[in-house]
Protein backbone atom coordinates (compact mmCIF):
# COMPACT_ATOMS: atom_id res chain seq x y z
CA UNK A 1 0.00 0.00 0.00
CA UNK A 2 2.52 2.42 0.76
CA UNK A 3 4.48 1.92 -2.60
CA UNK A 4 1.47 3.99 -3.65
CA UNK A 5 3.02 7.06 -1.84
CA UNK A 6 4.88 7.73 -4.62
CA UNK A 7 8.46 8.49 -6.20
CA UNK A 8 10.08 10.01 -2.73
CA UNK A 9 13.20 8.94 -1.63
CA UNK A 10 15.52 9.70 1.37
CA UNK A 11 19.45 9.04 2.04
CA UNK A 12 19.16 6.64 4.47
CA UNK A 13 22.75 7.69 6.22
CA UNK A 14 20.21 10.56 7.27
CA UNK A 15 17.25 9.12 8.69
CA UNK A 16 19.85 6.62 10.39
CA UNK A 17 22.38 8.85 11.79
CA UNK A 18 19.48 11.06 12.91
CA UNK A 19 18.11 8.27 14.92
CA UNK A 20 21.69 7.48 16.07
CA UNK A 21 21.45 10.90 17.28
CA UNK A 22 18.53 10.50 19.86
CA UNK A 23 20.35 6.87 20.96
CA UNK A 24 23.32 8.61 21.86
CA UNK A 25 21.67 11.65 23.70
CA UNK A 26 20.97 9.42 26.79
CA UNK A 27 23.65 10.48 28.32
CA UNK A 28 26.53 12.90 27.30
CA UNK A 29 29.18 10.04 28.28
CA UNK A 30 27.91 8.61 24.80
CA UNK A 31 27.55 11.41 22.64
CA UNK A 32 27.23 11.16 19.52
CA UNK A 33 29.78 7.22 19.72
CA UNK A 34 27.36 6.00 16.67
CA UNK A 35 28.55 8.46 14.09
CA UNK A 36 32.10 8.78 15.24
CA UNK A 37 32.52 4.84 15.13
CA UNK A 38 31.03 5.10 11.97
CA UNK A 39 33.55 7.86 10.66
CA UNK A 40 36.44 6.16 12.05
CA UNK A 41 34.96 3.05 10.70
CA UNK A 42 35.00 4.34 7.55
CA UNK A 43 38.06 6.00 7.45
CA UNK A 44 40.06 2.06 8.22
CA UNK A 45 38.06 0.62 5.39
CA UNK A 46 39.26 3.11 2.96
CA UNK A 47 42.82 2.75 3.90
CA UNK A 48 41.81 -1.23 3.21
CA UNK A 49 40.31 -0.49 -0.02
CA UNK A 50 37.24 -2.32 0.88
CA UNK A 51 34.63 -2.55 -1.94
CA UNK A 52 31.99 0.64 -2.16
CA UNK A 53 29.29 -1.26 -1.76
CA UNK A 54 30.60 -3.16 1.75
CA UNK A 55 31.74 0.31 2.78
CA UNK A 56 28.38 0.79 2.32
CA UNK A 57 26.71 -1.72 4.08
CA UNK A 58 29.90 -1.18 7.38
CA UNK A 59 29.05 2.55 7.43
CA UNK A 60 25.12 1.97 8.37
CA UNK A 61 25.98 -1.25 10.64
CA UNK A 62 28.44 1.41 12.46
CA UNK A 63 25.95 3.76 12.93
CA UNK A 64 23.49 1.54 14.09
CA UNK A 65 25.65 -0.47 16.20
CA UNK A 66 24.53 -0.60 19.91
CA UNK A 67 20.67 -0.29 19.28
CA UNK A 68 20.58 -3.42 21.04
CA UNK A 69 21.49 -2.31 24.09
CA UNK A 70 18.05 -0.99 26.25
CA UNK A 71 19.70 0.96 28.80
CA UNK A 72 21.92 3.61 29.53
CA UNK A 73 23.83 2.08 32.18
CA UNK A 74 24.60 -0.94 30.32
CA UNK A 75 25.70 1.30 27.30
CA UNK A 76 27.98 3.44 30.32
CA UNK A 77 29.90 0.04 31.10
CA UNK A 78 30.93 -0.24 27.62
CA UNK A 79 32.87 2.73 27.64
CA UNK A 80 35.22 0.27 29.34
CA UNK A 81 38.12 -0.86 26.56
CA UNK A 82 37.98 -4.03 27.94
CA UNK A 83 33.83 -4.94 27.64
CA UNK A 84 33.17 -8.32 26.84
CA UNK A 85 29.71 -9.07 27.01
CA UNK A 86 28.20 -9.12 23.11
CA UNK A 87 24.36 -9.39 24.07
CA UNK A 88 23.71 -6.32 22.97
CA UNK A 89 25.10 -7.36 19.41
CA UNK A 90 23.03 -10.64 19.08
CA UNK A 91 19.57 -8.11 20.32
CA UNK A 92 20.67 -5.73 17.65
CA UNK A 93 21.61 -9.03 15.00
CA UNK A 94 17.94 -10.33 16.03
CA UNK A 95 16.21 -7.09 15.40
CA UNK A 96 17.74 -6.46 12.31
CA UNK A 97 18.04 -10.00 10.46
CA UNK A 98 14.32 -10.17 9.93
CA UNK A 99 14.17 -7.60 6.95
CA UNK A 100 15.66 -7.97 4.03
CA UNK A 101 16.83 -4.49 3.83
CA UNK A 102 18.71 -4.33 7.36
CA UNK A 103 19.87 -7.66 7.09
CA UNK A 104 23.53 -6.74 5.53
CA UNK A 105 24.12 -4.57 8.65
CA UNK A 106 22.57 -7.36 10.95
CA UNK A 107 25.41 -9.69 10.11
CA UNK A 108 28.17 -7.00 11.04
CA UNK A 109 26.42 -5.93 14.05
CA UNK A 110 26.68 -9.37 15.28
CA UNK A 111 30.03 -10.30 15.63
CA UNK A 112 31.19 -6.09 16.68
CA UNK A 113 32.66 -8.00 20.22
CA UNK A 114 33.41 -11.14 18.62
CA UNK A 115 37.42 -11.99 19.01
CA UNK A 116 38.74 -12.35 15.02
CA UNK A 117 40.16 -15.90 15.74
CA UNK A 118 36.87 -17.02 17.01
CA UNK A 119 35.44 -16.42 13.13
CA UNK A 120 35.65 -17.48 9.78
CA UNK A 121 37.76 -15.26 7.38
CA UNK A 122 35.01 -13.68 5.24
CA UNK A 123 33.99 -10.30 4.60
CA UNK A 124 31.58 -10.27 6.86
CA UNK A 125 33.15 -10.85 9.50
CA UNK A 126 36.53 -8.38 8.06
CA UNK A 127 33.40 -5.60 8.35
CA UNK A 128 32.66 -6.82 11.92
CA UNK A 129 36.31 -6.83 13.41
CA UNK A 130 36.69 -3.26 11.35
CA UNK A 131 33.61 -2.35 13.34
CA UNK A 132 35.01 -3.62 16.79
CA UNK A 133 38.23 -2.08 16.26
CA UNK A 134 36.38 1.54 15.34
CA UNK A 135 33.70 1.20 18.13
CA UNK A 136 36.88 0.31 20.90
CA UNK A 137 38.79 3.72 19.20
CA UNK A 138 35.92 5.75 19.54
CA UNK A 139 35.68 4.69 22.88
CA UNK A 140 39.39 5.22 23.75
CA UNK A 141 39.15 8.74 22.49
CA UNK A 142 35.98 9.29 24.39
CA UNK A 143 37.80 8.96 27.78
CA UNK A 144 40.44 10.57 26.81
CA UNK A 145 40.17 13.85 25.75
CA UNK A 146 37.35 16.16 24.59
CA UNK A 147 37.14 16.18 20.79
CA UNK A 148 40.14 18.62 19.88
CA UNK A 149 42.10 16.92 16.60
CA UNK A 150 45.93 17.97 18.04
CA UNK A 151 45.19 16.26 21.14
CA UNK A 152 43.61 12.95 19.33
CA UNK A 153 46.63 12.77 17.23
CA UNK A 154 48.90 12.71 20.30
CA UNK A 155 46.89 9.81 20.68
CA UNK A 156 48.45 7.65 17.95
CA UNK A 157 50.98 5.90 19.63
CA UNK A 158 48.89 4.77 22.66
CA UNK A 159 46.24 3.72 20.35
CA UNK A 160 48.55 1.83 18.17
CA UNK A 161 50.05 0.00 21.15
CA UNK A 162 46.66 -1.04 23.02
CA UNK A 163 45.61 -2.57 20.15
CA UNK A 164 48.48 -4.42 19.22
CA UNK A 165 48.00 -5.84 22.72
CA UNK A 166 44.99 -8.08 21.20
CA UNK A 167 45.97 -8.51 17.51
CA UNK A 168 47.01 -12.31 18.66
CA UNK A 169 43.56 -13.11 19.64
CA UNK A 170 40.87 -9.78 19.17
CA UNK A 171 42.04 -7.58 16.14
CA UNK A 172 42.80 -8.90 12.74
CA UNK A 173 46.76 -7.46 12.77
CA UNK A 174 45.73 -5.81 9.11
CA UNK A 175 43.13 -3.92 10.47
CA UNK A 176 45.74 -2.47 13.04
CA UNK A 177 47.98 -1.91 9.82
CA UNK A 178 45.45 0.05 8.11
CA UNK A 179 44.29 2.25 11.99
CA UNK A 180 48.62 3.33 11.78
CA UNK A 181 48.22 4.11 8.13
CA UNK A 182 44.90 6.26 9.09
CA UNK A 183 46.45 7.85 12.12
CA UNK A 184 49.14 9.91 9.66
CA UNK A 185 46.30 11.17 7.79
CA UNK A 186 45.07 15.10 9.08
CA UNK A 187 41.47 14.64 7.58
CA UNK A 188 40.80 11.80 10.19
CA UNK A 189 41.31 13.60 13.08
CA UNK A 190 39.60 16.82 11.99
CA UNK A 191 37.06 14.14 10.56
CA UNK A 192 36.32 13.45 14.55
CA UNK A 193 35.97 17.07 15.97
CA UNK A 194 34.41 18.03 12.91
CA UNK A 195 30.61 19.55 13.82
CA UNK A 196 28.51 18.25 10.97
CA UNK A 197 29.03 14.69 11.94
CA UNK A 198 27.59 13.21 9.26
CA UNK A 199 29.99 15.03 5.88
CA UNK A 200 32.88 12.88 6.77
CA UNK A 201 30.36 10.01 5.82
CA UNK A 202 29.38 11.35 2.75
CA UNK A 203 32.59 11.96 1.40
CA UNK A 204 33.32 8.06 1.38
CA UNK A 205 29.40 7.21 0.05
CA UNK A 206 29.58 9.98 -2.62
CA UNK A 207 26.46 10.01 -5.06
CA UNK A 208 25.99 6.44 -5.03
CA UNK A 209 24.92 6.27 -1.38
CA UNK A 210 22.14 3.91 -0.52
CA UNK A 211 18.39 6.00 -0.56
CA UNK A 212 15.09 4.68 0.74
CA UNK A 213 12.09 4.64 -0.84
CA UNK A 214 8.58 4.44 1.43
CA UNK A 215 8.76 0.84 1.63
CA UNK A 216 11.98 1.17 3.05
CA UNK A 217 11.33 3.74 5.20
CA UNK A 218 7.94 1.81 6.52
CA UNK A 219 10.67 -1.25 7.59
CA UNK A 220 12.35 1.19 9.12
CA UNK A 221 10.17 2.65 11.21
CA UNK A 222 8.66 -0.97 11.74
CA UNK A 223 11.49 -1.73 13.03
CA UNK A 224 12.81 0.79 15.05
CA UNK A 225 9.48 0.84 17.16
CA UNK A 226 10.75 -2.58 18.37
CA UNK A 227 13.78 -0.84 19.68
CA UNK A 228 11.96 2.07 21.40
CA UNK A 229 8.98 0.49 22.91
CA UNK A 230 10.78 -2.28 24.16
CA UNK A 231 13.42 -0.54 26.21
CA UNK A 232 10.76 -0.94 28.89
CA UNK A 233 8.49 -3.44 29.95
CA UNK A 234 5.56 -1.24 30.47
CA UNK A 235 5.77 0.12 26.69
CA UNK A 236 6.36 -2.31 24.46
CA UNK A 237 3.27 -2.25 22.33
CA UNK A 238 2.49 0.74 22.36
CA UNK A 239 3.75 2.68 19.48
CA UNK A 240 1.91 -0.40 18.06
CA UNK A 241 -1.22 0.68 19.26
CA UNK A 242 -0.94 4.47 18.97
CA UNK A 243 -0.76 3.03 15.26
CA UNK A 244 -3.60 1.41 15.20
CA UNK A 245 -5.80 3.70 16.82
CA UNK A 246 -4.53 6.90 14.86
CA UNK A 247 -4.77 4.94 11.03
CA UNK A 248 -8.48 3.87 12.14
CA UNK A 249 -9.47 7.46 13.38
CA UNK A 250 -7.59 8.86 10.04
CA UNK A 251 -9.12 6.70 7.87
CA UNK A 252 -12.49 7.03 9.56
CA UNK A 253 -12.41 10.59 9.19
CA UNK A 254 -11.60 10.46 5.10
CA UNK A 255 -7.73 10.21 4.85
CA UNK A 256 -6.79 9.26 1.85
CA UNK A 257 -4.70 5.74 1.27
CA UNK A 258 -1.55 7.54 1.27
CA UNK A 259 -2.36 9.94 4.44
CA UNK A 260 -3.45 7.22 5.94
CA UNK A 261 -0.21 5.27 5.23
CA UNK A 262 1.95 8.65 6.60
CA UNK A 263 -0.05 8.69 9.81
CA UNK A 264 1.23 5.06 10.25
CA UNK A 265 4.66 6.11 9.83
CA UNK A 266 4.24 8.96 12.35
CA UNK A 267 2.49 6.86 14.81
CA UNK A 268 5.64 4.11 14.70
CA UNK A 269 8.08 7.34 15.14
CA UNK A 270 5.91 9.63 17.82
CA UNK A 271 8.07 8.87 20.91
CA UNK A 272 11.55 7.95 19.14
CA UNK A 273 12.79 11.12 21.61
CA UNK A 274 12.11 8.65 24.21
CA UNK A 275 15.47 6.34 23.23
CA UNK A 276 17.06 9.59 24.86
CA UNK A 277 14.92 9.53 28.08
CA UNK A 278 16.94 7.14 30.54
CA UNK A 279 14.61 4.20 31.84
CA UNK A 280 14.95 5.32 35.32
CA UNK A 281 12.86 8.02 34.19
CA UNK A 282 10.14 5.86 32.16
CA UNK A 283 10.00 2.75 34.48
CA UNK A 284 9.70 5.43 37.94
CA UNK A 285 6.65 3.80 40.29
CA UNK A 286 5.34 6.61 41.38
CA UNK A 287 4.86 10.51 39.89
CA UNK A 288 7.70 12.38 38.13
CA UNK A 289 9.31 14.94 39.84
CA UNK A 290 9.51 18.57 38.36
CA UNK A 291 12.98 18.36 36.88
CA UNK A 292 11.70 14.47 35.92
CA UNK A 293 9.04 15.78 33.99
CA UNK A 294 11.33 18.51 32.49
CA UNK A 295 13.64 15.48 31.48
CA UNK A 296 10.52 13.37 30.06
CA UNK A 297 9.37 16.45 28.17
CA UNK A 298 12.30 16.96 26.50
CA UNK A 299 11.12 13.65 24.24
CA UNK A 300 8.56 15.22 21.94
CA UNK A 301 11.15 17.57 21.38
CA UNK A 302 13.85 15.25 19.99
CA UNK A 303 11.17 13.69 18.07
CA UNK A 304 10.97 16.59 16.30
CA UNK A 305 14.62 17.10 15.89
CA UNK A 306 15.19 13.66 14.60
CA UNK A 307 12.53 13.86 12.18
CA UNK A 308 13.44 17.70 10.80
CA UNK A 309 16.80 16.30 9.94
CA UNK A 310 15.10 14.51 6.87
CA UNK A 311 12.92 17.17 4.31
CA UNK A 312 10.80 14.24 3.02
CA UNK A 313 9.21 13.97 6.32
CA UNK A 314 7.89 17.20 6.65
CA UNK A 315 4.30 16.66 7.70
CA UNK A 316 5.12 12.85 9.27
CA UNK A 317 7.34 15.17 11.43
CA UNK A 318 4.34 17.06 12.84
CA UNK A 319 2.19 14.81 13.17
CA UNK A 320 4.37 12.57 15.22
CA UNK A 321 6.25 15.33 17.43
CA UNK A 322 2.95 17.46 18.24
CA UNK A 323 1.52 14.69 20.57
CA UNK A 324 1.79 16.33 23.61
CA UNK A 325 0.55 19.83 22.29
CA UNK A 326 -3.33 20.57 23.38
CA UNK A 327 -5.44 22.70 21.88
CA UNK A 328 -5.45 25.22 25.17
CA UNK A 329 -1.98 26.12 24.29
CA UNK A 330 -0.61 23.76 27.63
CA UNK A 331 0.59 21.09 25.87
CA UNK A 332 4.68 20.57 25.02
CA UNK A 333 7.35 21.44 23.56
CA UNK A 334 6.42 24.13 21.72
CA UNK A 335 2.81 25.33 23.50
CA UNK A 336 1.39 25.59 20.26
CA UNK A 337 -2.58 26.76 20.12
CA UNK A 338 -5.50 25.51 17.91
CA UNK A 339 -4.60 27.28 14.90
CA UNK A 340 -1.43 25.61 14.45
CA UNK A 341 -2.51 21.81 15.33
CA UNK A 342 -3.56 20.09 11.90
CA UNK A 343 -5.88 17.45 11.61
CA UNK A 344 -3.11 15.22 11.81
CA UNK A 345 -1.57 16.27 14.95
CA UNK A 346 -4.77 16.45 16.78
CA UNK A 347 -5.53 12.74 15.66
CA UNK A 348 -1.90 11.50 16.90
CA UNK A 349 -2.61 13.34 20.51
CA UNK A 350 -5.76 11.32 20.89
CA UNK A 351 -4.16 7.92 19.74
CA UNK A 352 -1.26 8.50 21.60
CA UNK A 353 -3.58 9.36 25.00
CA UNK A 354 -6.15 6.40 24.52
CA UNK A 355 -3.61 3.83 23.53
CA UNK A 356 -1.32 4.88 26.66
CA UNK A 357 -4.48 4.59 29.24
CA UNK A 358 -5.34 1.54 28.24
CA UNK A 359 -1.52 0.47 29.01
CA UNK A 360 0.16 -0.91 32.28
CA UNK A 361 2.34 1.87 33.45
CA UNK A 362 4.42 1.49 36.38
CA UNK A 363 2.25 3.75 38.48
CA UNK A 364 -1.17 2.09 37.58
CA UNK A 365 -3.48 -0.91 36.19
CA UNK A 366 -4.63 -0.37 32.27
CA UNK A 367 -7.66 1.30 32.04
CA UNK A 368 -11.34 -0.41 30.46
CA UNK A 369 -11.77 1.37 27.08
CA UNK A 370 -14.64 2.94 28.96
CA UNK A 371 -12.86 4.48 31.28
CA UNK A 372 -10.11 6.24 29.52
CA UNK A 373 -12.94 7.53 26.85
CA UNK A 374 -13.83 9.33 30.14
CA UNK A 375 -11.06 10.82 31.01
CA UNK A 376 -10.38 11.87 27.20
CA UNK A 377 -14.16 13.37 27.18
CA UNK A 378 -13.09 15.45 30.39
CA UNK A 379 -10.06 16.71 28.50
CA UNK A 380 -12.30 17.22 25.47
CA UNK A 381 -15.04 19.08 27.43
CA UNK A 382 -11.89 21.68 28.70
CA UNK A 383 -11.02 21.97 25.25
CA UNK A 384 -7.64 20.25 25.13
CA UNK A 385 -8.06 18.10 23.01
CA UNK A 386 -10.02 17.49 19.33
CA UNK A 387 -13.31 17.36 19.48
CA UNK A 388 -14.47 15.74 16.31
CA UNK A 389 -11.64 13.30 16.58
CA UNK A 390 -12.73 12.55 19.96
CA UNK A 391 -16.37 11.77 18.50
CA UNK A 392 -15.23 9.41 15.98
CA UNK A 393 -13.41 7.56 18.74
CA UNK A 394 -16.22 7.54 20.55
CA UNK A 395 -18.77 6.83 17.67
CA UNK A 396 -16.50 3.81 16.50
CA UNK A 397 -15.39 2.35 19.72
CA UNK A 398 -15.42 -0.86 19.64
CA UNK A 399 -14.06 -1.58 16.08
CA UNK A 400 -10.82 1.20 16.93
CA UNK A 401 -10.03 -0.40 20.15
CA UNK A 402 -10.31 -4.45 18.99
CA UNK A 403 -7.76 -3.09 16.20
CA UNK A 404 -5.77 -1.79 18.78
CA UNK A 405 -6.07 -4.98 20.86
CA UNK A 406 -5.26 -7.03 17.18
CA UNK A 407 -2.01 -4.91 16.63
CA UNK A 408 -0.64 -5.17 20.00
CA UNK A 409 -1.10 -8.71 20.54
CA UNK A 410 0.94 -9.47 17.12
CA UNK A 411 3.46 -7.26 18.25
CA UNK A 412 3.30 -9.27 21.79
CA UNK A 413 4.10 -12.42 19.89
CA UNK A 414 6.82 -10.94 18.23
CA UNK A 415 8.40 -9.76 21.59
CA UNK A 416 7.90 -12.98 23.13
CA UNK A 417 9.98 -14.77 20.57
CA UNK A 418 12.91 -12.66 21.59
CA UNK A 419 11.77 -12.61 25.27
CA UNK A 420 14.60 -15.31 26.02
CA UNK A 421 17.40 -12.72 24.95
CA UNK A 422 16.63 -9.65 25.60
CA UNK A 423 15.72 -10.74 29.21
CA UNK A 424 19.25 -11.95 29.81
CA UNK A 425 20.77 -10.57 32.28
CA UNK A 426 17.92 -7.76 32.84
CA UNK A 427 15.99 -9.42 35.61
CA UNK A 428 13.91 -6.18 35.77
CA UNK A 429 12.38 -6.88 31.71
CA UNK A 430 11.05 -10.09 33.12
CA UNK A 431 9.95 -9.61 36.51
CA UNK A 432 7.62 -7.39 35.37
CA UNK A 433 5.33 -8.69 33.23
CA UNK A 434 2.50 -6.02 32.73
CA UNK A 435 2.75 -5.97 28.99
CA UNK A 436 1.40 -10.00 28.90
CA UNK A 437 -2.16 -8.16 30.00
CA UNK A 438 -3.83 -6.45 27.39
CA UNK A 439 -7.66 -5.30 27.93
FE1 LIG B 1 29.58 0.84 20.53
FE1 LIG C 1 5.03 10.85 23.87
FE1 LIG D 1 3.37 7.89 23.10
Amino acid sequence: MISQMGGVTIRALDLVTAVAYAVDCVNHHVAEHHVKTAIIAGNIAHAIGIARRDLENLIMASALHDIGFFNSGERLKALDFEYKDSSHAEIGYALLASSPIFSPYADIIRNHHTPYVEMDKNVTNLLSNILFVADRIEVFLKNKVNGNAIEYRDLSNEILSLLRKYTDRHFMPEIVDAVKEVCNVEAFWFDLEGNDSSSPLRRYLGNSQLLFNWDNLYEFARIFRYILDWRSPFTVTHSSGVKAVATSIAELMGFSQVEVAMMGLAAWFHDIGKLAIPLEIINKPGPLTYDEMAIMKRHAYLTYVVLDSVDELDTVKLWAALHHEKLTGDGYPFRLTKPDLTLGSRIMAVADIFAALTEFRPYRQPMTPQKAMDIIKDMTSSGKLCRNVVDCLKRNLDLINDARLEAQKEVLNVYRGMEELICKDRPVMCKIRPYAELV
